[in-house]
């Protein structure tokens, strides 16, 4: 069976988790989500955990060093032989350089296409679940009961980086810093841009038709 290794790339907001989930059940490969593994750390309390905090709440980069370490730790667990959809990694040039260094073969990289505009309402209305991490939106996936978790009732509550003022710090940095990651996957002739506006489920046929899943 072929293995599916690939990038998801875009903007904070732009879907790339939403349709990691998606891609996850149609390709039966792992996520592997930078931002996640950063949370985990985090809430465990770990000494990179606290070391990443304070890059993240303020909506700057957490230093490569650090994310590289996790990310090799987890490309080397056993569900990743089989292939893996990247989300949130990576992020600015020496990350997509370090990847490109361990000389696998990646198939595509997938360019999430969506407004400023459209991007700041999906972050400011985002809850995640603290217990078990499923993701809403005050109006776009709303819970059926405020504040609580659909599939494990635990407490629905707002990333700190989802306050405006870090949005705006964000965005900013995924112009400076990821953005650039483009053109580096344009001329190594693997990504395709996909329109990430409209319905979860139509920008996932957007995908796959990108992908000739
Ligand atoms: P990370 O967790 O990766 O956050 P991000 O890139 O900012 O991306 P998001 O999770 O905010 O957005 P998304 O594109 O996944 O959108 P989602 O699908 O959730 O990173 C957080 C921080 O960790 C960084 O700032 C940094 O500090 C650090 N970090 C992580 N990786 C790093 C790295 N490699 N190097 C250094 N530092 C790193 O959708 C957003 C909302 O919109 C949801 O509510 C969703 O329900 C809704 N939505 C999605 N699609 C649609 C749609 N089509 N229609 C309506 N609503 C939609």
């Amino acid at each position: 069976m072929k293995a599916h290794r690939l990038i998801l790339l875009g903007p904070p907001g732009a879907g790339k988790g939403t349709q990691s989930e998606r891609l996850v059940k149609a390709l039966s490969v792992p996520q592997i989500s930078t931002g996640d593994l950063l949370r985990g750390a985090r809430n465990a309390g770990t000494e990179l955990g606290n070391q990443a905090k304070v890059y993240m709440d303020t909506g700057a980069l957490v230093p490569d060093e650090l994310v590289l370490a996790l990310v090799e730790e987890r490309l080397a667990a056993p569900d990743a032989a089989r292939g893996y959809i990247l989300d949130g990694f990576p992020r600015n040039e020496a990350q997509a350089e370090a990847l490109t260094a361990r000389k696998v073969e990646l198939e595509r990289v997938v360019n999430l296409v969506v407004s400023d505009e459209l991007l700041v309402d999906r972050l400011s209305g985002r809850r995640i679940c603290r217990k078990c991490g499923a993701s809403y939106h005050v109006a776009f996936r709303p819970t059926a009961h405020e504040g609580v978790c659909d599939v494990c009732g635990g407490e629905v509550y707002q990333r700190p980086d989802d306050a405006a003022g870090v949005i705006a710090q964000r965005l900013e940095v995924y112009r400076e810093q990821t953005a650039p990651l483009v053109a580096y996957y344009e001329k190594a002739g693997i990504l395709r841009t996909v329109a990430g506006h409209g319905e979860m489920d139509e920008v996932f046929e957007r995908i796959v038709e990108a992908l000739e899943l």
